[in-house]
Order: structure tokens, then C-alpha cells, then sequence
């Protein structure tokens, strides 16, 4: 089953030669589809969940697409599901579905650098990379394709702007690798978590929104300024991206620790582009393993739960 949310693999460019003055999320998934040959034949379905460009990505998008996931999974028929996506978001669609769905069969992302109408186009080969994998027996869980590399939801990344292998799985590495339609694993299949599932899609079939939570960056200079601005604004939590080992500026910690005292609920993360905090000892604020987008989702989850 592939889904289909837009992007830069539906995008249109006004001349073939052109990689980045293009609309993302112009083309339908049936009529992407129809103009690979490879696929010709083959028992693939498609539905249209949304067409937007990934930075636009939203709740209701988010909730249509964990909800129609869960359905198509649940029919026996279904080997596995394909979602077509921009890049820019791709790694917090992969995270959030894999938090909410935690699937025993494979729910593979795929994406495209470049516009379905360029001259070397990508997208055509990375969804037939992507259907490959979620045919592979044994495929489980949320992952993402992009040039011919598999990464699994909780370490993919996009780290170039530009380039066609435009992701990255951090320390951890990739999972696999795609190889004319055949899937050479480099480690295992990430195990899923049990019994989160039901109870995060039954809340999310609930929810008009999630709760805000906000992400705010030590940098140099850095002061409280912004998190008053936003306890004050009614925010739910804030993920704070720490410098280095987690370290923040000492004007922004005073802030952070006196909205935590009056109610919000805080995640500290690292800023730095891999690993995760190293701690002897927990200090006044909850560390979270991830990046500050995936640790976001989770709060968002917990306090939504
Ligand atoms: C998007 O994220 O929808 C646009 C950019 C891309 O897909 O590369």
C-alpha cells in the first residue's frame, strides 16, 4: 500500500534542468506511479492522505496518516506500506508513526531531492527501493529509503540540503542497504516497543491537537527571554537543545527551572549532530537520547496521554 503526502518526489520544476525552483506536492500518487515501468503489474495500491511540501506538516496530516497506516496494517492482504514524503519533515513522520504505530510490518518513507520532472529524477528509483523493503520478509517497524540507504525512525536525519544521500542515521549507521531490489541488512530490524501502540492511536484518534511544545536552543548570548515569552504564551513544554554534553547558558537554565517549578513539563537534548548526553549523575531536567524534533514528539505524546 503506498501513501502518499507530497513533496518534493510530487514536486513540478518549469524546465527539466531546474533541481530547486520547483512546487513541491503537485502530482498525484496514481500518476506517479503509472510512470514507472518497473512497477507495471505488480499488486500495488495507492490512496492520497495529502499533498503538501513537508515543511507545512501538521497535526491533521499527522493524525489521517497514523489512522490510515493503522487501518491498511490491519488487513491481512497488506504485506507492508509505503509513504511518499518530503524530506525536509520526513524525519519526524518516520519517529512519530513509529511512537504511535510501533508496526510489526514495515512502514517504509521514501522522498525525492529532486522534482518528478528533472532530468535525473530520483523519486521514481527511491520508491521502488522503498517497495523493496517493504516486501522483504521479515521488514518490521518504521524506516526510511532514500538512495538506495535504509534508516530506521529513531536515527534518521537529514544532513544535506542538497545532495541526492541526503540522510543519515548518526552513530548508529544505517540499517541496510537497497541493491538492485534486494536489501542487504547491516544490523537488526528495530524491535518494536510493546503495548504502546493501541492506547497512542486511541489518543491521537481524540485529539484536535497536540499540546504545545516548543523547542529552544542554547547558543552564545542565549537568555530566559524565550522560555518567559512562551510560559507566558500558555506553553505545555519545552525541549531545550543543550550545547554539547547538554549544557546550557546560565541566564536560560534560571528560566527553564522556574517554568519547570510552575507546571511545564521540560526534555533537554543535545544540539550537537550526534550521540546523546553522557551523565554521572540526572540533573534538574529530563535528557532525552534523541534530537530535539524526535524528543519533542515524545512529549507531545506523553502530555497528550
Ligand atoms: C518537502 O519537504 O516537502 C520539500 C523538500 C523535499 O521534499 O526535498
Amino acid at each position: 500500500m503506498v501513501l502518499a503526502t507530497g513533496g518534493t518526489i510530487a514536486g513540478t520544476a518549469a524546465s527539466a534542468g531546474d533541481n530547486v525552483g520547483y512546487s513541491a506536492a503537485q502530482i498525484g500518487i496514481e500518476q506517479l506511479l503509472a510512470r514507472i515501468p518497473a512497477l507495471q503489474g505488480l499488486p500495488v495500491l495507492a490512496e492520497q492522505v495529502a499533498q503538501i511540501d513537508s515543511k507545512d506538516m501538521d497535526w491533521d496530516v499527522w493524525r489521517a496518516l497514523a489512522q490510515r497506516c493503522a487501518h491498511w496494517l490491519a488487513q491481512d492482504s497488506v504485506q507492508g506500506i509505503v509513504i511518499t514524503h518530503g524530506t525536509d519533515t520526513l524525519e519526524e513522520t518516520a519517529y512519530f508513526l513509529q511512537q504511535v504505530l510501533a508496526p510489526a510490518k514495515p512502514v517504509v518513507l521514501t522522498c525525492a531531492m529532486r522534482p518528478a520532472t528533472a532530468l535525473l529524477a530520483d523519486g521514481p528509483q527511491n520508491i521502488v527501493d522503498a517497495l523493496a523493503v517493504a516486501a522483504w520478509p521479515g521488514a518490521q517497524g518504521v524506516v526510511a529509503v532514500c538512495a538506495g540507504v535504509v534508516h530506521a525512525a529513531d536515527d534518521v536525519a537529514k544532513v544535506h540540503p542538497y545532495r541526492l544521500d541526503a540522510f543519515g542515521s548518526g552513530d548508529a549507521g544505517p540499517l541496510g542497504h537497497v541493491e538492485e531490489g534486494r536489501l542487504r541488512l547491516l544490523r537488526n530490524w528495530p524491535v518494536a516497543p510493546v503495548n504502546t501502540a493501541p492506547s497512542a492511536i486511541e489518543n491521537i484518534a481524540k485529539a484536535q491537537q497536540l499540546p504545545r511544545v516548543e523547542i529552544v536552543l542554547n547558543h552564545a548570548g542565549a537568555s530566559g527571554a524565550m522560555v518567559r515569552d512562551l510560559v507566558a504564551g500558555g506553553v505545555r513544554g519545552i525541549v531545550v537543545a543543550g550545547t554539547g554534553n547538554g549544557t546550557l547558558h546560565q541566564g536560560l537554565e534560571a528560566a527553564l527551572l522556574a517554568a519547570q517549578a510552575g507546571g511545564v513539563a521540560l526534555l533537554l537534548a543535545s544540539r550537537c549532530a550526534n550521540g546523546s548526553i553522557v551523565r554521572h549523575a540526572a540533573g534538574p531536567i529530563r535528557m532525552h537520547a534523541r534530537s530535539a524534533v524526535k524528543a519533542r514528539i515524545d512529549l507531545q505524546l506523553e502530555l497528550l496521554a
